[in-house]
């Protein structure tokens, strides 16, 4: 039986990335020769992206996933042997099946922990997150590593100017321990599927041939109204869950889709932005991957220290968003 106390604590961060970074000024480079007209000062001002990273067409989701997974175990100073769980968290897996999980795991070169997919798109990591903790707090689970981990580069529309500036590829992954004390104080998720329109790649594959539309599509500006909201919304509800106030919240780690979504949600919060993590600059919109890149990053810059309280926010395709706080 599990002791009633039991929760999860975050015991080691870890991220990966393609090698090569893509400048606006690049990109706009080579949709120029496509007959496509974009800027690095238009990207810029609507996004706040400079760069992001592309996968060279060898690299997999499953060895962007491994790389950050082996460097979470790393900084928790476990061998992958002492996992008992893997759930990742990706819309680009690499293959219909088995699982990326399956797949990282034998990367990691272990068998016999549970390992699957949850699929959120950018709501991934935190769906994943939450589903970690729960299943900790079961008793049944004690060490689990969650991964969140795209190549979304492969579902753009590089003839859609509209999208294909906006994502970048890569892979973050935490390592969850179970604990006397949080951890994950507070987790929720939330969905709204009449909303699937408004981001989506519908496209399946049945009889040896995809179906439908294979691309990445977007209603940036309906999306970018509903994110704001339910972030807002989100954060509250964690907060109240956990008995905490907004300004005891160290940093805030929204999904990273745009600067501008992080600044409104900072703002409609009350928060000063100082405590934002922002990574989409330097990334671009990384899809299930971002949040854990950003945590990763802001733990080993040294910003987000132990003993601190981190909101962690994902919203995406689906519609789906949710938080999780922790103390680290
Ligand atoms: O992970 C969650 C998913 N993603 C998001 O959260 C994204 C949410 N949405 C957004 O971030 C913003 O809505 C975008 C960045 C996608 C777009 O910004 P916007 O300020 O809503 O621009 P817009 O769609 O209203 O477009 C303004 C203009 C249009 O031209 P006209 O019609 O005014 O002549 C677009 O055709 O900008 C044009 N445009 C571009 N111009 C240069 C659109 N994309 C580009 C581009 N380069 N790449």
């Amino acid at each position: 039986m599990a002791p009633a106390h039991r929760c999860s604590r975050i015991i080691g961060t870890g991220a990966a990335l393609p090698e090569r970074a893509v400048t606006n000024a690049e990109l706009a480079q080579q949709l120029a020769a496509r007959g496509i007209e974009t800027s690095d000062e238009w990207i810029v001002a609507r996004t706040g992206i400079r760069q992001r990273y592309i996968a060279d067409a060898s690299l997999t989701t499953t060895e962007l996933g491994a790389r950050a997974a082996r460097a979470a175990l790393q900084a928790a100073g476990l061998e992958p042997a002492a996992l008992d769980l893997i759930v990742l968290a990706t819309s680009t897996a690499d293959q219909i099946f088995p699982s990326t999980a399956c797949l990282v795991q034998d990367e990691l070169g272990v068998a016999g922990a549970a390992a699957f997919d949850v699929q959120a798109v950018c709501s991934g990591f935190v769906y994943g997150l939450a589903v970690a903790d729960a299943m900790i707090r079961t008793g049944t689970y004690r060490r689990a590593l969650v991964v969140g981990a795209e190549i979304f580069s492969r579902i753009l529309d590089w003839n859609d100017r509209t999208t294909c500036v906006l994502f970048g590829d890569g892979a973050g992954a935490v390592v969850l321990e179970a604990a006397d004390q949080p951890g994950i104080l507070a987790a929720r998720l939330h969905a709204d599927g009449s909303q699937s329109r408004i981001l989506c790649t519908a496209g399946r594959v049945a009889q040896g041939a995809v179906h439908g539309d294979p691309f990445l599509r977007m209603d940036g500006q309906a999306v970018f109204r509903l994110a704001v909201n339910v972030l807002d919304s989100s954060a509250r509800e964690v907060l109240d869950d956990a008995r905490m106030r907004l300004d005891e919240v160290d940093w805030l780690i929204p999904h990273q889709a745009n600067v501008r979504i992080l600044s409104a949600t900072a703002r409609k919060l009350g928060m000063p932005e100082s405590k934002l993590i922002v990574t989409v600059d330097q990334h671009g919109n990384t899809s299930a991957a971002s949040v854990p890149l950003a945590l990763d990053l802001a733990v080993r810059d040294g910003r987000i220290r132990s003993g601190q309280n981190v909101l962690l926010q994902g919203v995406g395709g689906g519609f789906t968003w949710g938080s999780v706080l922790v103390r680290l």
